[in-house]
């Protein structure tokens, strides 16, 4: 089928379940709530969704650990709740995408529970070792909680979990887990689904032989899990024997990937097996490969990220564009400020959305939610969370060790959407699953749609402007000042027009040092976040600048 990669004009909301809107008040989030909100996400000017798991599941990775891929969680409404969404999504004109979770299943999952008692054909269905004496069958770790391998006192064998223990890899060398996969891509796909993020795709295939590794004193064994050999080989037969007949995309997880990694999956000029990929290099300008080894925030580095991927893959391959999501703390407590709230939620805004790419937008975000501080460790629900606080850095004092979760947990990215000032912040008329952020009196929804500079309406000016300017979507990119540790700056140009874009992550006034070649008193300002056109910037200031030609 003829691909007309529609993906490229989008903005994406990503929808988190358990936490968007509870739409039966029993404190869990739904689909009857996402159906409430389709409205306001289509107000936002996004036209696709991408949903983190709604599948039946244990919940010991909230959703990511599935135990059925062909149905739709009771708590969250079930297929008919998805159904109903699917279809008043498309009705609006919107796209949605699934989460494909194929690296593992729960230990709950009917293949899982075959699997251990050697039921044919599902004994390779996972990744079973003998071990080794009493020792395991490699020194590889897990990513959440100490080593990759668990003892199964049914199969007297050893399982792979590369996530939680109750995460089993599955076998994805075994042809039929590969049959499985695609019967999963094409059910999802022939109910109209429009395509899938894949969750952690770069891992499925591991090195032959499962080595021991000795090259990463930290997460031992990253190197012979991520990017296997038979990865490109396995996204290709998907790519052919299922995508290639939808009209669809695929977006795929890829932990420490790079630009020219990427372009072996995603260049268009050679028959690309992914459409675009999630890249995590902008999100480690404040920390060191994980959100928990937290450093000052590096706002060269960030630019070099940005600038980097929109170079290497310019005329090859197409950026995926984010700032949040489930998997980190919010930004405005990391590269912003929670002092300039308001500015710096909506200078992130720009950063990132005027960039070439398909923006991704995550849940509460637009309004400029903030990260949370419990002030008492247990609080937190997060498997990874609880492992780092249980097994990393224990010699520290109290204080410290609660101070890495605040900087690192993607807990404070998951508490209920702030939808109003009254109790449970309309997210629920139930107590929620989880806590909900203490600021939900001056963060919400319902205030930030009777506030014209609200980040909100922000948000939906900037989508706005976004998809008005046709630079946007084509033009060359350009980085401007990039020794500074204050200013993003960069241009967008095409035949027809050129746009400035300034962004200051600075806290105090500073310098705005204008490009050579742009006359500011020429340009229309299109979007700013204070009234001002002095050679000073403001803190968290941005401004965009349009020229047409
Ligand atoms: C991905 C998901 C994350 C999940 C992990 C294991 O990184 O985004 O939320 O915990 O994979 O499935
Ligand atoms: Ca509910």
């Amino acid at each position: 089928m003829e691909r007309n990669r529609w993906y490229k004009d989008k903005v994406f909301y990503q929808i988190w379940p358990r936490s968007f809107k509870d739409g039966n008040n029993d404190g869990m989030g739904d689909l009857y709530g996402v159906y409430e909100k389709l409205d306001y996400i289509k107000s936002l000017g996004c036209d696709g969704i991408w949903f983190s798991p709604l599948y039946p599941s244990p919940g010991v990775d909230c959703g990511y650990d599935i135990s059925n891929y062909l149905d739709i969680a009771e708590e969250f409404g079930g297929m008919e709740a998805f159904k109903k969404v699917l279809q008043g999504a498309h009705e609006r004109g919107m796209k949605v995408i699934m989460d494909l979770v194929v690296n593992h299943t729960s230990t709950e999952h009917e293949w899982f529970k075959k699997s251990r008692q050697r039921i044919e054909p599902y004994t390779d269905y996972y990744i079973w070792r003998p071990g080794k004496g009493n020792k395991l069958p490699n020194n590889w770790d897990s990513l959440f909680e100490g080593k990759a391998w668990k003892y199964d006192e049914v199969r007297k064998e050893y399982y792979m979990h590369l996530f939680a223990i109750e995460q089993a890899d599955l076998n994805m060398d075994n042809p039929l887990v590969r049959e499985e996969v695609k019967k999963i891509l094409k059910f999802w796909l022939d109910m109209g689904v429009d395509g899938f993020r894949e969750d952690v795709i770069t891992f499925i295939s591991k090195k032959e032989g499962l080595p021991n590794d000795y090259i990463m004193p930290a997460s031992k064994g990253f190197f012979y899990f991520n990017h296997g050999p038979h990865l490109h080989e396995y996204l290709k037969e998907f790519q052919e024997d299922v995508f290639s007949k939808y009209d669809c995309m695929t977006l795929a997880e890829a932990p420490m990937v790079t630009p020219k990694v990427a372009l072996k999956y995603i260049d268009e000029n050679k028959s690309p097996v992914l459409d675009m990929m999630i890249q995590f290099k902008t999100q480690e300008a404040d920390c060191l490969f994980t959100d928990f080894f937290h450093v000052k925030f590096n706002l060269r580095k960030l630019k070099r990220a940005y600038s980097s991927w929109q170079t290497k893959l310019d005329g090859k391959g197409w950026n995926m564009l984010y700032i949040e999501n489930h998997d980190h703390p919010r930004m405005v407590s990391r590269y912003g400020s929670e002092k300039y709230r308001v500015e710096s939620a909506k200078m992130l805004a720009v950063s990132y959305l005027f960039l070439k790419g398909t923006p991704f937008i995550y849940q509460g975000q637009e309004i400029g939610m903030t990260n949370w501080y419990p002030e008492d460790p247990s609080m937190y629900e997060d498997v990874q969370t609880r492992w780092q606080y249980n097994n990393v850095a224990t010699k520290k004092s109290p204080e410290k060790r609660l101070q890495r979760l605040w900087h690192g947990s993607r807990d404070s990215s998951r508490t209920p959407v702030q939808w109003d000032n009254t109790k449970h912040a309309g997210f629920s008329e139930h107590e929620p699953w989880f806590y909900v952020n203490e600021n939900y009196k001056e963060i919400n929804v319902k205030d930030q749609e009777n506030d014209k500079e609200s980040v909100l309406n922000f948000y939906r000016k900037a989508i706005k402007v976004r998809k008005e300017l046709s630079v946007v979507k084509d033009g060359n990119y350009k980085e401007y000042n990039k020794s500074s540790s204050k200013v993003y700056t960069y241009s967008r140009e095409d035949s027809k027009q050129k746009l400035l874009v300034i962004c200051s992550y600075y806290d105090k006034a500073t310098k705005l040092n204008i490009p050579k070649g742009f006359d500011l008193k020429t340009g229309k300002l299109v979007l700013s976040n204070y009234d001002n056109s002095s050679l000073v910037l403001k803190p968290y200031e941005t401004r965009v600048y349009v020229w047409e030609k």
